[in-house]
């Protein structure tokens, strides 16, 4: 990590800030990160210097839904899977729907584990945060200095010009995941929420 760090550092320009997203949980049964594990690297990252740490979590060990959370959009997924073990595929997607259920701000505890080991840097959330009033709560309390999102940017681009004019409910985005089962279909990555183009 140290050296990935001084590598990086060392090419870009200084008034460039660099920043990190950091898995704070692999979710796996053995071996692997742990929060514990994810604050003590973050603390090494203060050390070296680095501008912001991100919180995030999951790994694609067992599903790349462990980072995203929501809905397995089965149907969709299957379009890049071989025809002969389509049926298979559709089933095993099938068995995952409801194991990676969506709640709001679901690496929250693993900003606050982390949070007092980084002292004034600045520590960013992500991860299913849909609701202004979380958002404000999260930062009310100490527990991030900034908020990111992936999804309703990509639901609602004008997401913050809302907000700031007033906007008060929830994100449009459902968290369905059609725009995460684009990425493997080769399709351009938006909102696909009401309709996704037919490959097979
Ligand atoms: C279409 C799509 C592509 C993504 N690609 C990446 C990626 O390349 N690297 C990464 O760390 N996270 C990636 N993510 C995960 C997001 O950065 C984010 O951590 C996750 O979607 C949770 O945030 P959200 O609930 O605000 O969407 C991707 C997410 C989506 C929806
Ligand atoms: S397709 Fe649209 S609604 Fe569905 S998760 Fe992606 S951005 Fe959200």
């Amino acid at each position: 990590m140290k050296e990935i760090f001084l590598q990086i550092e060392s090419v870009i320009p200084k008034d460039i800030p660099l920043l990190i997203k950091l898995n704070a949980h692999d979710h796996t049964q053995k071996e692997g990160i742990t929060p514990s594990l994810a604050a003590k690297y973050a603390k090494w990252l203060v050390d070296l210097g680095i501008s912001a740490i991100e919180i995030s979590g999951g790994t694609n060990h067992y599903s790349p839904f462990d980072i995203v959370r929501g809905e397995i959009p089965s149907e969709e997924l299957v379009q890049w899977v071989p025809e002969g073990i389509r049926d298979s595929a559709k089933n095993m997607f099938k068995e995952m729907q409801g194991k990676y259920n969506l709640q709001e701000a679901y690496n929250l505890e693993f900003a606050k584990l982390i949070k007092p080991r980084i002292g004034k840097t600045p520590l960013i959330l992500v991860g299913g945060l849909r609701t202004l009033s979380c958002m404000e709560d999260i930062i009310e309390n100490g527990y991030a200095d900034l908020i990111s999102m992936s999804r309703p940017f990509i639901r609602e681009p004008l997401l913050v010009k809302q907000i700031k004019k007033g906007r008060k409910d929830r994100s449009a985005c459902t968290s369905c995941n059609r725009c995460v089962a684009a990425l493997p279909n080769d399709f351009p990555v938006r909102c696909y929420e009401n309709s996704f183009p037919n490959k097979i």
